[in-house]
């Protein structure tokens, strides 16, 4: 797929999408009309899930002023693509006319901003009574496309995992955890960061997460990283970097690349030591009020991850590491504590079967008073 605005120009691009019509217009100057149109099929093409069929086409036009951007959407048995009409004619199955703004507010705004007051709606066959006796497959790839333009936050975390091959469900029931503390930030502006792109060695597979949180997050910036090559994945709104998430020169430099995220999700190698270098690095880029995730938690207890089998509350391990957060979520109540880098950002600890969840804000309201007698009775 050609990247049509780029990484810069889509965060701009979706933080106008939660504003007026105006200031979206505005936005679609600068970036020229027709790169934002052509950013936006795609992504309309991306939330639609048209599986190939019957050959069927349609057309989208994207009104801008005076302008009109004609996309041709092409099915056939075999797949699905769209392509840039210009000037040339087709003899469309049916054709969708909406303005450029209220598209680009429907698939990059928030929750709640979604309209359809300026579409148009044409079919190719009234003239033709004969395809007036079934339904036509014309009518099933439009409604697609009109749910992915009103319906952008339908779809669930679980469904998504198993359409894209994520193993955050099936063996792991992560989903619903997920949700409990994704959802209130599903219709943010994000920067969602993984680390582990999946596929291991194999440069070809992986990527699953990436496309999970992409559909999840119509708002976000997703970026993987993996020790692996695996940069051939970056699509629009996902990038993949190449890292070891032990080594903090490579995380110095995601992070260049990311600016600051929002959330930080660790499915990576599962060692213990890898798990706390990558926190110690990544925690304190993350922004005030993010989430720091850690998954498969149980290698904390598997010597081959270097974990221990028999001690739990050794720090050099990921769980033993995230009990010692407890104590630096109560820092300021603990008297004679040295205080450890984390503690005056801890918000809230989550646990689960092998997932946690870090919240970070400013811990420092102050302990019980000086009064209260803290010593030997
Ligand atoms: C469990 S898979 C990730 C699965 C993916 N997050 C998903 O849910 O679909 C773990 C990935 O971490 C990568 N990995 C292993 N060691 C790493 C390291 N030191 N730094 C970065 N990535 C690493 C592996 O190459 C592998 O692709």
């Amino acid at each position: 797929m050609n990247i049509t605005v780029d990484r810069a120009g889509l965060g701009l691009l979706i933080s106008a999408a939660g504003g007026t019509v105006d200031g979206i217009a505005t936005v679609i100057s600068e970036l020229g009309a027709d790169a934002v149109a052509a950013a936006t099929v795609a992504e309309l093409l991306y939330h639609a899930d048209v599986p190939a069929g019957p050959d069927v086409t349609v057309e989208i036009g994207l009104r801008h002023g005076d302008d009109i951007f004609r996309y041709e959407v092409r099915v056939t048995p075999t797949d699905v693509r769209s392509q840039a009409l210009g000037d040339t004619e087709v003899k469309a199955d049916a054709a969708v006319v909406q303005d450029l703004t209220e598209v680009v507010r429907g698939l990059f705004g928030p929750r709640g901003a979604q309209s359809n007051a300026t579409r148009v709606t044409r079919w190719g066959h009234l003239e033709n009574p004969g395809a007036f006796d079934r339904p036509l497959p014309v009518y099933d790839v439009v409604r697609r496309l009109a749910d992915a333009l009103d319906r952008p936050y339908a779809i669930g975390l679980a469904e998504l995992c198993v359409r894209y091959g994520s193993d955050k469900w099936g063996h792991h029931t992560y989903p619903r955890r997920y949700e409990q503390h994704f959802d209130r930030l599903r219709d943010q502006p994000l920067t969602v960061l993984e680390i582990g792109v999946g596929g291991f060695g194999d440069q070809q597979r992986g990527g699953a997460s990436l496309d999970v949180w992409r559909r999840y997050f119509p708002r976000a910036l997703v970026y993987g990283l993996d020790i692996v090559d695996k940069s051939h994945m970056s699509d629009q709104r996902v990038t993949v970097l190449q890292a070891d998430q032990s080594s903090p020169a490579d995380l110095a430099r995601v992070l260049e690349v990311t600016g600051t995220p929002d959330i930080v999700i660790d499915d990576g190698s599962h060692v213990s030591a890898h798990l706390l270098a990558s926190f110690a690095h990544l925690f304190p880029a993350l922004r005030d009020g993010g989430l720091y995730v850690m998954e498969d938690l149980q290698t904390s207890y598997w010597p081959t991850f270097g974990g221990l089998a028999h001690t739990y509350d050794d720090p050099a391990t990921s769980l033993g590491f995230l009990k010692t957060l407890v104590d630096g979520l109560h820092h300021e109540e603990i008297v004679g504590r040295t205080a450890a880098p984390a503690d005056a950002h801890i918000g809230g600890l989550h646990f689960y079967h092998n997932l946690a969840f870090i919240e970070k804000e400013h811990n420092l309201d102050g302990g019980a008073p000086s009064w209260i007698p803290r010593g030997a009775r």
